[in-house]
């Protein structure tokens, strides 16, 4: 069945662009309409926008998996949801069916619900990229508990932050999970991490690897012996909880400008309708095709578009364990020529990589299943778009070039594949419902082409942020404050001659480095925590691969007689207190920092210097201390 809500030329998605503006309240409804609802809502767009409060579909009520789940039944029961490609490529794929989903789903909700969780409880997941990641987070919805994915790579310190912030009462983990030639003990990062945590009561362990763990009795339980002890019980379906529109589905933390990482809160059916509507226009799904996405259920984009959107659209959605480079860096052309995926949604920085590994990886793929190439995460230099559509698309496929974020739930301005016009870096037009302005530092929008500025949302959508966990004044101050009744993306932007645009990165203290978000102030407090450090700096520079690199400046207290040893040591502690991924790529010791006269650290100089323009500085006469640059400028690696 041809989705009704799916844009079929240019024509149609200007006339619903238009529509989306000037009458949202009859768009949105007549999408929703399409969706299982328990209770019809009463108001399509309610609250306070520009108070950072907005609900959508109030008044309704519905469970987010009888849409991704149940609805499917009737007619594709046998149908794929889920593909699962192991680490390991000798390993068995698994196939599950959306029948099969289903039984696991409810069988794994009575697990939850004899643990004692109930609607509204939080639940952490820290698992590795296998089909019961999906199973848990929908066993969740199900049961209406919130669930909140931490990235198997953050480090026990950051776990424990991240279930004290949330007070999550249950963990859901594994022994371990397969990452190319490694394993990560995870249930041992837990075990660290439990010991600052007290509101957990339980933790439930999948085992995958076979690792030995330490098991806690009375805390800590078997998935499997759990699930096997529901299927003895024959407790069968069980039904999905009755959420009302707004309440929360999910917590995703992600980093900001402080040193703490913030708890985005999406709703049960603005998200679920932006996810799917998204999903089906971006990528012009077709009924059949497989979907592969190959992001971590741990960042938004699989939240989005590995588990909710695909699965709410009736696709079938590959989920990949391992590493694009392992056992070869022909892995994902493997992949695509295995299970004939027909959507590939990859990030630059994969592109990136995989495009330096030169072309032998793709000798003797096929890659002609291939129907649409995305991309998303980060801006995608010229070289790696061209790369991308030449070698993977052949010069045929559209690629999606989507801008998004973890607050806007889902796409907000992407090229529909095939419908709209690409153009190489610029992410376009945005979707329906979507207003994009631009201001400038004085809060003036933008009017016209052929201007840069900030990026602002100035209407509520449906995928919106509803405000971070635990503390609603802090989502006010960060989106909703910089300019006064729109969202602020914290990301700079272009809009060309013909309207199209194009993101050029963020403006705020925020590095995306590997398309992921890392918050200098975040790295700054872990190696400050080394006990030799005095102070420290994070800036963001050029990098081939990661697209940004994390340069530090650090001052030490004492005469440095080993720098090697200390870098070691630095970069240990910054893993240990956040994560590999906020490993810095340059350390360089100075003696002083420059600052303002109130004593601020001048971060635009040091990004000048790491970005190897230190000719570009310009005045620095009114520093508190200009001799300083001069010394750091000496000392560049
Ligand atoms: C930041 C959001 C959206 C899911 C993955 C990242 C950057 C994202 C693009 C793109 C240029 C992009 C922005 C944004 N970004 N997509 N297509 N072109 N930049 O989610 O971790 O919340 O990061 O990623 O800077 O603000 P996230």
């Amino acid at each position: 069945m041809k989705c009704p809500y799916q844009i079929q030329s240019l024509e149609q998605y200007h006339t619903d662009y238009q529509r989306s503006i000037n009458d949202p309240d009859t768009f949105w409804a007549d999408i929703a309409s399409n969706f299982t609802w328990k209770k019809q809502w009463n108001t399509v767009r309610g609250g306070d926008f520009k108070n950072g409060q907005s609900t959508w579909f109030e008044g309704g009520t519905l469970n987010i998996t009888e849409n991704c789940i149940d609805r499917h039944l009737a007619d594709n029961a046998q149908q794929n949801a889920i593909i699962f490609e192991p680490n390991d490529p000798q390993s068995d794929t698994q196939y599950i069916t959306y029948q099969q989903l289903y039984d696991r789903v409810n069988e794994f909700a009575h697990v939850l619900q004899k643990h004692g969780i109930q609607k509204g409880d939080r639940v952490c997941l820290y698992m590795g990229m296998i089909p019961e990641l999906a199973i848990a987070v929908l066993a969740c919805a199900r049961i209406g508990a919130i669930h909140s994915v931490i990235f198997g790579g953050f480090s026990a310190q950051s776990i424990s932050d991240r279930v004290n912030d949330a007070q999550a009462k249950c963990i859901i983990t594994c022994d371990a999970a397969y990452r190319g030639a490694k394993t990560i003990p995870l249930k041992s990062v837990i075990d660290d991490a439990l010991a600052s945590c007290t509101s957990v009561q339980t933790v439930i362990v999948y085992n995958h690897v076979n690792e030995t763990v330490n098991m806690v009795s009375g805390r800590d339980f078997w998935w499997k012996e759990e699930v096997s002890q529901v299927q003895q019980d024959k407790l069968g379906g069980f039904p999905a909880v009755e959420m009302n529109a707004e309440d929360p589905l999910f917590i995703l933390y992600t980093s900001g400008s402080t040193g703490k990482p913030k708890g985005v809160v999406h709703s049960c059916a603005g998200y679920m309708v932006w996810a799917n509507y998204t999903f089906v226009n971006v990528f012009q799904y077709k009924q059949n095709q497989l979907h592969f996405c190959t992001a971590d259920i741990g960042w938004i984009t699989g939240h989005s578009y590995i588990v909710y959107g695909p699965l709410s659209a009736g696709g079938t959605t590959l989920m990949f364990e391992g590493i694009p480079t392992w056992p070869d860096a022909g892995r994902f052309w493997d992949i695509v020529d295995k299970y004939k995926v027909d959507i590939l949604y990859t990030a630059p920085t994969a592109i990136r990589s995989l495009m330096g590994c030169g072309l032998d990886p793709l000798e003797n793929k096929s890659l002609e299943s291939l129907k649409v190439l995305g991309t998303v995460g980060e801006p995608i230099n010229e070289e790696a778009w061209n790369w991308y559509h030449e070698h993977i698309g052949k010069n045929r496929l559209p690629i999606v070039d989507t801008w998004w974020q973890t607050e806007t739930g889902g796409i907000m301005i992407s090229n529909l594949a095939g419908i709209t016009p690409a153009k190489a870096t610029f992410a376009t037009y945005p979707l329906p419902g979507v207003i994009p302005q631009l201001l400038d530092e004085n809060g003036h929008v933008l009017e016209g082409n052929s201007v840069s500025g900030n990026l602002c949302i100035a209407q509520s959508w449906p995928g919106s942020i509803r405000t971070t966990w635990g503390d609603h004044d802090r989502c006010l101050q960060t989106y909703f404050s910089a300019y006064q009744g729109k969202y602020f993306t914290g990301d700079g932007c272009l809009r060309d001659e013909n309207g199209m645009y194009r993101i050029t990165g963020r403006v705020d203290d925020v590095l995306n480095v590997s398309g992921h978000r890392i918050g200098t102030a975040e790295v700054e407090n872990a190696i400050n925590m080394h006990p030799g450090v005095v102070e420290s700096a994070i800036v963001g520079y050029p990098h081939e691969i990661k697209g940004q690199g994390i340069y530090a400046y650090v001052i030490f207290q004492n005469e440095i007689d080993d720098a090697q040893t200390l870098k070691t040591e630095i970069l240990k502690t910054v893993s240990q207190l956040i994560g590999p991924i906020a490993k810095p790529d340059k350390i360089q010791f100075v003696p002083a920092l420059p600052k303002t006269r109130s004593g601020k650290i001048m971060r635009r100089i040091l990004r000048k210097i790491a970005e190897g323009e230190s000719d570009k500085i310009g005045d620095i006469s009114t520093l508190l201390n200009p001799e300083a640059v001069e010394v750091i400028k000496q000392g560049v690696i």
